[in-house]
């Protein structure tokens, strides 16, 4: 089966006056259907950029990016725009809730700007809001609830639309642990349940443990992928980067 998303080559330098910045070089990977991937590496490494290239939301200075066989370098920025609407899904790391709707309005919102909104669509929103467990909050005001509840509000808003690729840039930043967790358990069910192509970047390696692969950036690049479940398990037990180096996951 051909992969959901895949790169080729990928690169983003960033330019400013005379100084420039190569923030992700020579990135190819393949996420499959149904597949959830963990991003993880040092602050600076990359991270950030590579998701937002991902999303359309920024254009790569090299190499490719398809979903479904698409090339985003083939589409006009109309073209990108639409896709992304249908598409892709995702949160960063802040959320844009929209101040003045309430938890369920926030969620369906992604329905009505594609014209998708239909009687069921509050249906499937407040499913994935008590999902995420916030059966308490679907009439809140953004203002009203914790960071973390809305945070989980984006991650409701980012499947809402039943996208093919869900990124998500530190969904749990503003979790306990303990709710990390069961957030990252169900957004990982919710990814092979429904067969999309997820990535996660994340500082937490616990969060490794419900992923399928984890990649780890340094410098803009791929270092390591880690991909067998025993090793994810060594990883997601350890809770330092320095620990990434351990001989046991030197491949
Ligand atoms: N808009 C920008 N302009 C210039 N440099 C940037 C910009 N955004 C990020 N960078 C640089 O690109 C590199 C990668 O950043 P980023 O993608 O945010 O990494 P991460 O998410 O892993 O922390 C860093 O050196 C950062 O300083
Ligand atoms: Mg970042």
């Amino acid at each position: 089966m051909p992969p959901i998303l895949s790169t080729t080559n990928l690169g983003k330098t960033y330019r400013s006056n005379n100084q420039s910045v190569d923030a992700v070089s020579e990135v190819s990977i393949n996420v499959g259907s149904g597949e959830f991937v963990a991003l993880v590496g040092p602050s600076g490494s990359g991270k950030t950029t590579l998701l937002a290239m991902l999303a359309t939301l920024l254009e790569s200075s090299n190499g490719t990016i398809a979903v479904d066989g698409y090339a985003f370098d083939q589409m006009n920025a109309k073209q990108r725009a639409r896709f992304r609407r249908e598409k892709i899904g995702f949160t960063f790391q802040d959320n844009n809730l929209v101040p003045y709707l309430t938890a369920i309005e926030n969620v369906e919102l992604m329905l009505r700007l594609n014209s998708k909104y239909n009687a069921s669509t509050s249906t499937r929103a407040k499913d994935l809001l008590v999902r995420l467990g916030l059966q308490d909050q679907l009439n809140s005001l953004p203002s009203q609830i914790s960071k973390g509840q809305q945070q989980r509000i984006a991650i409701a808003r980012s499947l809402i639309h039943d996208p093919r690729v869900v990124l998500a840039d530190e969904p749990t930043a503003s979790l306990d642990t303990q709710r990390a967790q069961q957030v990252v358990q169900i957004f990982a069910d919710l990814i092979h349940e429904e067969n999309r192509a997820g990535i996660m970047v994340t500082h937490d390696l616990r969060m490794c443990k419900y992923v399928d692969r984890v990649i780890q950036m340094v410098d803009g690049s791929i270092n390591r992928i880690i991909e067998t479940k025993s090793d994810i398990d060594l990883l997601a037990g350890t809770s330092e980067f320095d620990k990434l180096s351990a001989p046991e996951l030197i491949k």
